[in-house]
């Protein structure tokens, strides 16, 4: 071979970082060579003889195997992976499934993504996991709430600016597409941004590039975007907030969090993975909740979605006593208490059941009336107005006892 030997082809090729199978062949075998060659990288040493070509057959028949053998082992890892960045989100609701399948198929790619849902079904979460489960989980993800900046704030923090470009500019300063670089960018509440801030996010998403304040050129960026909002984009579209050109290019693949009362099986998981996290924190030894408790936090409402009943079941281990191991009704917020089932009404003579021990009047009343306006307000598709109709009262009322049970 000339130029160079096949130990310093080796090197070459192992320090440029090609992972190839390598082969030294030779005819004039050492020991110190084949040592060396082996400790270089080489995955198989071959002495020339009159039987090379069926010996190389031989040789390079193992390597296949073994490089399917890597192959397979690399596509199970990416598997288990994706697995694995889902596994903190809890829910066996067909619904929540729908949520993780889509999560496990739309990671691995580049597409942008929508979520959208009420305030704390777990939006961020969801687009953590997404971050988790794609090429770029070694890269960072950046979060910003696009909501909480005014205008131009949000412009220097995207996309940074150069010294001098305004008063206070004192230095360079890099923006958050670039700090996200190779990673995922976060656009929390997107539908708080405003139209010309919209024109400025859409630039990117069609080119790709960003340019800095106070820049004449603009700098590549590849970074993932992942939007989220709890707003209606469609209807902020309609009335003229939201550019529509805008809401095509960010909800290319939209995901849709379902509010935790149209996924009442995942109630009960929620639970108690939020009370075995908490009782762990707090030292407490509470294991499971008692029926009433938990057909109430079944029967709720949830306003306020996961974050409400994470908050519920902190404050419930919170007010347990030392040696409680079961989280009671009294342990439960007022307003979940109230939302237990109603009582049971006999069927021949239409009178309640009255339980041996007694029961508190009030709070049974509050029952019913809070069932009632559930029911009809699921039955009327979440419009208020028709629920109050569907209960012959006044839409005034109708928010009265909406509000009175926290619904
Ligand atoms: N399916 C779930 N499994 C486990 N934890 C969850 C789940 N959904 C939400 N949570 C938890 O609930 C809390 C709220 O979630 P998150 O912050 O992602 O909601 P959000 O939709 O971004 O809310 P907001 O609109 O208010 O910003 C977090 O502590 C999150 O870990
Ligand atoms: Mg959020």
């Amino acid at each position: 071979m000339p130029h160079m030997s096949g130990i310093e082809l080796l090197e070459r090729v192992r320090q440029s970082g090609i992972t190839s199978v390598f082969l030294l062949v030779t005819a004039v075998p050492t020991v110190d060579t084949a040592i060396q060659a082996l400790n270089l990288g080489a995955d198989r040493y071959v002495i020339k003889s009159d039987k090379l070509i069926e010996e190389l057959k031989i040789v390079i028949g193992r390597e296949m195997q073994t490089i399917g053998l890597r192959e397979e082992n690399l596509r199970l890892r990416r598997e288990m992976l994706r697995v694995f960045a889902v596994k903190n989100i809890i829910g066996k609701s067909q619904k929540t499934q729908a949520v993780l399948e889509v999560v496990r198929t739309v990671a691995p790619t580049t597409s942008t993504v929508l979520i959208t849902g009420e305030s704390g079904t777990g939006k961020e979460l969801v687009a953590r996991a997404i971050h988790e489960a794609s090429a770029r989980r070694e890269m960072p993800f950046v979060s910003i709430n696009c909501g909480a900046f005014p205008e131009t704030l949000l412009e220097s923090e995207l996309f940074g600016y150069l010294r001098g470009a305004f008063t206070g500019a004192y230095a360079d300063k890099k923006g958050i597409f670039e700090a996200a670089s190779r990673g995922t960018l976060f656009l929390d509440e997107i539908g708080d941004t405003t139209p010309s801030m919209q024109v400025k996010l859409l630039r990117v998403l069609q080119e790709r590039k960003i340019r800095p304040l106070g820049g004449t050129s603009d700098i590549p960026v590849d970074v993932r975007l992942i939007a989220s909002t709890n707003r209606d984009l469609m209807a902020l579209v309609s009335e003229g907030k939201f550019r529509e050109d805008f809401y095509y290019r960010v909800s290319v693949i939209p995901v849709h969090i379902p509010p935790l009362r149209e996924r009442r099986e995942d109630i009960d998981p929620l639970a108690r993975h939020f009370l075995h996290k908490y009782s762990a924190t707090m030292s407490k030894a509470l294991r499971d909740f008692d029926a009433a408790a938990l057909a109430a936090l079944e029967a709720y409402a949830w306003p306020g979605n996961v974050r409400e009943l994470e908050n519920a079941i902190e404050r419930a281990v919170a007010l347990s006593e030392e040696d409680a191991t079961v989280v009671r009704l009294h342990h439960l917020p007022e307003f979940v208490r109230l939302a237990g089932p109603p009582p049971v009404t006999t069927d021949n003579e239409k009178l309640v059941q009255i339980p041996k021990e007694g029961l508190d009047f009030e709070i049974s009343i509050s029952r019913v009336e809070s069932q009632y306006i559930l029911s009809a307000l699921r039955v009327a598709g979440g419009v208020r107005r028709r629920a109050a109709d569907l209960l012959h009262m006044s839409y005034r009322s109708f928010r009265h006892y909406a509000k009175k049970h926290g619904i």
